[in-house]
């Protein structure tokens, strides 16, 4: 797809999701802000469409086949296809194995890895249809390397964002014949909603955090932007089934 395609962005209402709109919005793609937060999700597109770019908002539940196929039909009747698809929406809970209960694990596998297998599913036929594009997954470090947070992991998160690497890899075997690129970025701990930030930015989090960061900075939604940016664009036309780290170094030692 040429940058001023139509993407269609879950999470788009908040931190990573919303920078990624914005880029893509200023970059001239119109873009399908889709989410379950619908206050968010309208600012998001309110911000685009006050920069002069172009935007809908569609509320979705990523779990939900029947609310992503009505937001993807209503974004080809807005703006005639869709080229893109970025799968953002996601969610992390603080679970010691000992406490993680059926439901919890149920809740972060079907958002995380459910939903970007559904969403993509559903929106893939869009772009086919449209001639081919591309779609990048949000994936995490913690697919490779497992963080150990609040003195336990979380095995839920990390086995879904595990299970987003390898379908990262399936999806781009299978769409290939489609014309679709599909590649994933892997962000490092970044400042959003998602972790409380005054939790990565307490002075001995943030030391710790120094510790492996090669860029000792705690990253940014446009950190992670720039890179779906150009995983979206022609200029990444010959790459496909990556797993790409925007982390600072994070995964370097
Ligand atoms: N913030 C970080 O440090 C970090 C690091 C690595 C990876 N990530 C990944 O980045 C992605 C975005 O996270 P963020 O930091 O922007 O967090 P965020 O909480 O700001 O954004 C997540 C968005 O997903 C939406 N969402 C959640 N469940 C949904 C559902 N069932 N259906 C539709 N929308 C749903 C939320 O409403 C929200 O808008 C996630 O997949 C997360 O795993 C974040």
């Amino acid at each position: 797809m040429s940058q001023a395609g139509v993407v269609f962005v879950t999470g788009g209402a908040s931190g990573i999701g919303r920078a990624v709109a914005r880029r893509l919005a200023g970059a001239g793609s119109s873009v399908v802000v889709a989410d379950q937060d619908v206050r968010n999700g309208n600012e998001t597109r309110d911000l685009i469409t006050a920069a002069g770019g172009h935007a809908m908002f569609e509320e979705i539940d990523v779990r939900d086949r029947k609310s992503i196929r009505t937001a993807a039909d209503s974004a080809v009747s807005q703006y005639g296809r869709i080229t893109g698809l970025v799968n953002c929406a996601g969610i992390v809970t603080m679970t010691s194995l000992a406490e993680l209960s059926e439901e919890e694990w149920d809740l972060v596998v079907d958002v995380n890895l459910k939903g970007t297998w559904l969403v993509t599913q559903e929106v893939a036929r869009d772009i086919e249809v449209a001639g081919g594009g591309a779609v990048v997954n949000i994936s995490t470090v913690e697919a490779e390397v497992v963080v150990s947070s609040a003195g336990h992991c979380q095995v839920h998160y990390n086995a879904s964002k595990g299970g987003v690497k390898m379908l990262t890899k399936a999806l781009a075997v299978e769409l290939a014949r489609s014309s679709i690129r599909v590649n994933a970025v892997a962000p490092g701990p970044i400042a959003t909603d998602f972790v409380s930030l005054e939790g990565i930015t307490a002075p001995e989090t943030l030391e710790a955090l120094r510790g492996r960061l090669l860029i000792p900075r705690i990253g940014q939604p446009e950190d992670v932007a720039s890179a779906v940016s150009f995983l979206l664009s022609d200029e990444s036309s010959w790459i496909t089934g990556v797993h790409l780290p925007v982390d600072g170094g994070w995964l370097t030692r």
